[in-house]
């Protein structure tokens, strides 16, 4: 466990950078504005979020496996804690979310190339819960009026704190028995306690020019993209994802809570795409149309977000009609080229045939399915394909109990739409 010593002493310096930040003086001096405190949230969670996405994907696996026993997800503790500060929104520190960004890009590109790199980040990252018990108090005095932001986050792991940190040092001692790969994970540490410090640099002091609203407050792993400026606008696009969420309930059974906060920043960026000439906005909404089709997501749910944006759109600010009318645009262009079964109409007829052929109780998966797959065959007759073999292998992943019925709609959705209606 040399190394691991080797590997405290050359952050040492880092850490002692950090606490001299002005951030963390503002917070001891209980002067920290709101701002700052929501952007460390922010930024943790989109950082976070990088992290935990390249660990889910090699937690079955040494060293990750070993690393992970006992690991607790930051990601949904910091959701959490910034629920209460969505609506209304507290403004982003704009400088602050790019240094955040690049620090997540620097996760992901790094260890595509170099996983013993993650490690590195790694110990970074959960190191740094361990100054959350000397954060949470500090806050909690500098923010008396609020309750306890940050509590679920700066609480992790309760007392098991140390216990979780030994294991977790004993673990990334063991996994590293060469040298070269020694100096990498302390390489990678440090990297990512400067992009850290960085981040925290510009969370504080900040001027009012550099606030604005960025999509990682709507989705911390929505990356970089445009959405509305004018908050009515942001408004009238949340809705409409809520309204699209609840239209189709087979976005939950598949997506989930991750998908939800994905639903909000589409619909954000949709409702920026109105900005654009008409002929660009409708290559941009084509291209996304294509894209989500092939994955699960046919344009028939594209389209009907989109109609239900502008139907929000309108309602918030009237006066803006004719800018939210190319949305209206694309919308008809999706269904002329769903050309198999264009409307709701079509759709439903293929769906009520389903459900005589296929009887399921009300209350299966099913129920929420039938359309959706309805609505890739049209797809795929229309010259997308792909998306029904799509939903029917998450459907026979997700619900291995309905095994003989999925055989049976897999094998009926194999012919085109018009032969079978
Ligand atoms: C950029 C910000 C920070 C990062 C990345 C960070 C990272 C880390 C890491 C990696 C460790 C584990 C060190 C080890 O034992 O190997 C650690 C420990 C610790 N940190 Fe931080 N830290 C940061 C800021 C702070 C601040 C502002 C405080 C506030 C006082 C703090 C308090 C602590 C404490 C008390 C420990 C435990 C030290 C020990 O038990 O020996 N940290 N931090």
């Amino acid at each position: 466990m040399e190394w691991i010593e080797r590997l405290r002493r050359q952050t040492r310096q880092l850490h002692q950078t950090a606490h001299a930040l002005p951030f963390f003086q503002a917070l001891w001096g209980k002067t920290l504005p709101l701002e700052s405190l929501v952007g460390q949230l922010r930024c943790l969670a989109v950082v976070y979020g990088a992290l935990e996405k390249q660990l889910a994907t090699r937690s079955s696996r040494d060293p990750f496996q070993a690393l992970l026993n006992g690991h607790q997800p930051k990601l949904p503790l910091l959701l959490r804690d910034l629920e209460p500060f969505s609506r209304p929104a507290v403004w982003d520190i704009l400088p602050a979310v790019e240094k955040a960004l690049a620090a997540a890009d620097q996760i992901l590109t790094t260890s595509q190339e170099n996983e013993t790199a993650l490690a590195g980040f790694f110990y970074t990252l959960e190191g740094s819960t361990l100054g959350a018990r000397v954060m949470a108090p500090k806050i909690r005095e500098a923010f008396p009026t609020l309750n306890a932001p940050g509590s679920h986050f700066f609480s992790v792991y309760g007392n098991g704190l140390s216990t979780r940190w030994t294991a977790f040092l004993r673990a990334l001692g063991d996994a590293f028995t060469d040298p070269e790969d020694q100096e990498n994970v302390i390489k990678a540490s440090r990297d990512l306690f400067q992009s850290l410090i960085a981040f925290y640099d510009a969370l504080y002091p900040f001027t009012e020019g550099k606030l604005g609203r960025h999509v990682v407050s709507l989705n911390p792993e929505a990356g970089n993209h445009p959405i509305p400026s004018d908050c009515l606008e942001l408004e009238a696009a949340l809705k409409a994802a809520e309204r699209c969420w609840e239209a189709f309930p087979y976005f939950a059974l598949r997506y989930g809570e991750r998908g939800r906060r994905f639903a909000d920043s589409d619909a954000a960026w949709l409702a920026a795409l109105c900005d654009l000439d008409g002929g660009t906005l409708l290559e941009q909404v084509r291209w996304l149309s294509e894209l989500l089709s092939v994955r699960g997501m046919p344009t028939w749910l594209l389209e009907t977000q989109i109609r239900f944006l502008h139907e929000e759109l309108c309602h918030a600010r009237p006066d803006q009609r004719v800018r939210f009318d190319r949305l209206l645009v694309a919308a008809d262009a999706l269904r002329s080229l769903r050309w198999a079964a264009p409307d709701q109409e079509s759709l439903n007829r293929i769906v009520h045939k389903l459900r005589e052929r296929f009887p399921v109780p009300p209350d299966s998966p099913w129920t929420a399915v039938f359309v959706v797959l309805a609505a890739a065959a049209a797809d795929r007759d229309s010259g997308i394909a792909g998306g029904p073999e799509n939903i029917c292998e998450w459907i026979r992943a997700t619900y291995p109990e309905d095994l003989s019925v999925i055989d049976a709609v897999e094998a009926f959705f194999r012919e085109p739409l018009w032969k079978r209606f």
